[in-house]
């Protein structure tokens, strides 16, 4: 799906629309790479893990914010498939994290209607987080909120891949004609199923990569990229990505109805 209207847009929130900003112009899904945690630990002489610990708070601060500012979705790259072959330390200290975190966490995203979803390939991690996810994801599941989606040990190539694999399984077993497989039929087999595509990707860090992450969804979003490291990421920071946003001229293959200048009289 492309160029949606908002999913969860109620009027007194895009009141909330800092100055500067067209709230008619909001992006519906903000995707975020969530990059620079090691990096403003070492600034700090700190051990990486600290910088994972003010990454949950910037976090917590930018689902606010959307969920404030009338964003209907928000969908964060938490942990990548390749993540694991980090040192064992951190990779135990981020799982460990996830579920204190997540725990902390979820009566205050139920009483503000936040809708909290893990994509990923969620059966490789550790059991009481997979049981917490669950839980949140149940007790969730009908709220008015923002949409937020947490990749967990989410690589985009691993859910093309089980997305192929099911609609294979499908065919096989007669229930599926190959020749009715289109992009919507695809898409329907993803993690994101049911959610409208990014129309705004930020990675905060200065990185320039997509590093594996909704390699799908993200055929159409304008990217954001600032050299903020995520745990500095804080309203100003998501007020100039969204400033940034709202001067592109999203054609999505055709030509600008509105700035015309460049199109023959
Ligand atoms: C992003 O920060 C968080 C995760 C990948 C879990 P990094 O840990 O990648 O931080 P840098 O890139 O090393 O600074
Ligand atoms: C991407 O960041 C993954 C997450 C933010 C969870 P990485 O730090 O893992 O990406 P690379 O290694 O710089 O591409
Ligand atoms: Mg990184």
């Amino acid at each position: 799906m492309r160029h949606p209207s908002p999913i969860n847009t109620g009027s007194s929130r895009l009141d909330l629309c800092p100055t500067g900003l067209d709230p008619a112009r909001m992006p519906s899904h903000i995707a975020v790479i969530m990059d620079g945690n090691g990096r403003w630990a070492k600034a700090k002489g700190l051990p990486r893990i600290m910088g994972h610990r003010a990454g949950v708070e910037a976090l917590k601060r930018t689902l606010r914010l959307c969920n404030d500012w009338g964003i209907g979705a928000l969908t964060v790259y938490a942990f990548s498939t390749e993540n694991w072959s980090r040192p064992g330390d951190e990779v135990n200290f981020l799982m460990a994290l996830f579920e204190r975190v997540l725990q902390r966490e979820l009566e205050a995203l139920q009483l503000e209607q936040v809708r909290i979803r893990f994509l990923g390939d969620l059966q490789a991690l550790p059991e009481r987080l997979q049981d917490l996810i669950a839980e949140a994801t149940e007790l969730t599941s009908r709220n008015s909120g923002i949409h937020f989606n947490v990749c967990t040990n989410y690589g985009g190539r691993r859910e093309l891949v089980l997305a192929a694999r099911k609609l294979a399984e499908s065919a096989a077993k007669g229930e599926l004609d190959p020749s009715l497989i289109d992009e919507n039929v695809f898409a329907a087999k993803l993690f994101t199923a049911s959610e409208v595509d990014p129309d705004l990707l930020i990675r905060t860090s200065g990185e320039m990569r997509v590093s594996n992450f909704l390699l799908w969804q993200l055929a159409y979003a304008e990217i954001h990229i600032c050299d903020v490291l995520w745990p500095d990421f804080d309203a100003t920071a998501l007020r100039e990505a969204l400033a940034d946003y709202q001067t592109r001229s999203r054609r999505f293959g055709g030509l600008d109805p509105i700035n015309t200048d460049y199109i023959d009289p």
